[in-house]
């Protein structure tokens, strides 16, 4: 971190600077606020450590002027003994925190840690803000719900590390998009990702895929094959409905995650495999683990991070976005916009498929459409393949309380959308208090 460290007591400045430097820092002394002042108006610096009692400008009055000069930088006040009112008016003027001479040096850097700790947090934050911002993108996905975000923020901090991921998520909510985004994101980008679904494949033949076989291994086993693991190697396997996995072959990929190492069937020789896990199923994984489908021990080794994929009626604010992209997608050039109905009655639709869905609805109600028209996609044309009339229905039986949770979350949902997230208005309309508001808001994850 770039320090400016501005005392004019040289045995503080002397042995200070040098514990900084020690640990990594660049420190800039001033010994007056003036020449701290001119400092800051030249060079960029991540933190100042500023004495209150210095000769000519008062430190209160220094402290003002970088606040005003540059509002985010964090400015550590170091006061003399017994001065705490003068140290906590400086908090209230903006300072991050303060040291109280004499101090240990170990106090300034447990400060400066947390401080970058803090910068780091804000800076990925308004990151991944711009990157939305920019285009309604993050990686390949559309959105810009609490929700969203937060999945896109979990998706940057775990992406570099090797740890296994699992991704709940019901039918077509993106998880095969968070899958790419978590490899790309990742060091191993630039070696593979394989897709294997344990769907997509007969039970027997699961093992074989994953694993590979040497030629005359089984009867069918015509040919030498390379296994899916194998092929993965210094890159990403991609593991979905991981549920449908059979007991036998959840065993053998509990050793693959333990120790790094398979053997094709038919083979004894141990081959080594560099793989970062992630893997993906609609159901509630730990609710299979409990009833015994899953084996316990594979389930905490993928669950190492679970990233949640909320269905799209628990962020229809992004169902507008979502139309609008899927129309782009679609309209191959021509001119179509979405209808003010089509937008409602899209936003009270459950959407039990989700995205994949919206996306196929969309893209009918386009063919729908005949060229030269005003290219206005209506209700009607959305209607033809999705039921918008549809009471809502919950699925299975919930608890009456499960139920008017849902509708309560439902109905405030969409009251958000129309009042554009006005809390006078809805609060109004829903004659509760801004505060009753503001926790369903909270509780429901509508806005954190
Ligand atoms: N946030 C999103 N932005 C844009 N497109 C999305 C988004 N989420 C999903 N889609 C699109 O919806 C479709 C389904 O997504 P995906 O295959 O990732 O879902 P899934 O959760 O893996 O579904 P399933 O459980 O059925 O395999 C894809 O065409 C994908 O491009
Ligand atoms: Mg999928």
């Amino acid at each position: 971190m770039k320090v400016l460290l501005a005392d004019d007591e040289r045995t503080i400045t002397v042995t200070l600077s040098d514990t900084l430097k020690s640990k990594g820092h660049t420190v800039r002394l001033a010994y007056d606020g003036l020449t701290a002042l001119k400092f800051i108006d030249a060079e960029p610096f991540d933190s100042v450590l500023l004495d209150i009692k210095m000769p000519g400008m008062d430190g209160l009055d220094v402290l003002a002027r970088i606040k005003d000069k540059k509002p985010d930088l964090p400015v550590v006040i170091i006061t003399g003994y017994g001065t705490v009112e003068t140290a906590v008016d400086a908090l209230k003027r903006g300072a991050y925190d303060y040291v109280q001479k004499p101090f240990y040096n170990e106090e300034i850097l447990l400060i400066l840690e947390r401080i970058d700790k803090y910068r780091s947090i804000k800076d990925e934050y308004k990151k991944i803000r711009e990157e939305i911002d920019k285009s309604p993108f993050y990686m390949n996905m559309v959105g810009k719900s609490a929700r969203m975000i937060e999945v896109y923020q979990l998706i940057e901090n775990i992406a570099p590390s090797d740890c296994s991921v699992l991704i709940e998520g019901e039918s077509g909510t993106g998880k095969e998009l968070v899958a790419d985004a978590v490899h790309n994101k990742s060091r191993r980008k630039d070696a593979a990702l394989v897709k294997f679904s344990c769907q997509s494949v007969p039970e027997t033949l699961i093992e074989a895929n994953l694993f590979g076989h040497e030629k005359g291994a089984f009867t069918d086993a015509r040919n030498q094959l390379v296994g899916r693991f194998e092929l993965a190697d210094k890159g990403t396997i991609f593991v979905d409905d991981i549920d449908d996995m059979p007991s036998a072959v959840q065993m053998k990929f509990l050793r693959v995650l333990q120790e790094r190492t398979l053997e094709r069937i038919g083979s004894t020789q141990t081959i080594k495999v560099d793989i970062r896990a992630v893997a993906a199923t609609k159901k509630n994984l730990l609710a299979c683990v409990k009833e015994g489908s899953f084996l316990e021990d594979l389930f905490y080794r993928l669950n190492v991070i679970t990233i949640k994929l909320p269905p799209l009626r628990e962020r229809i604010e992004d169902i507008p976005l979502l139309v609008e992209h899927f129309i782009r997608k679609y309209a191959k050039g021509r001119s179509y916009q979405a209808g003010t109905d089509l937008l409602e009655a899209a936003c009270s639709y459950r959407w039990p498929g989700n995205v994949r869905e919206l996306e196929n609805a969309v893209s009918r109600a386009i063919v729908l459409v005949p060229p030269g028209r005003d290219g206005t996609l209506q209700k009607k044309h959305l209607m033809e393949s999705t039921d918008t009339q549809q009471p809502v229905t919950v699925k299975g039986s919930p608890t009456l309380e499960e139920f008017l949770e849902q509708q309560e979350r439902e109905y405030l949902q969409r009251l958000y959308l129309v009042t554009k997230g006005d809390k006078n208005e809805m609060s109004r309309i829903l004659e509760v208090s801004r505060k009753t508001l503001w926790e369903k808001l909270k509780k429901y994850g509508i806005e954190s």
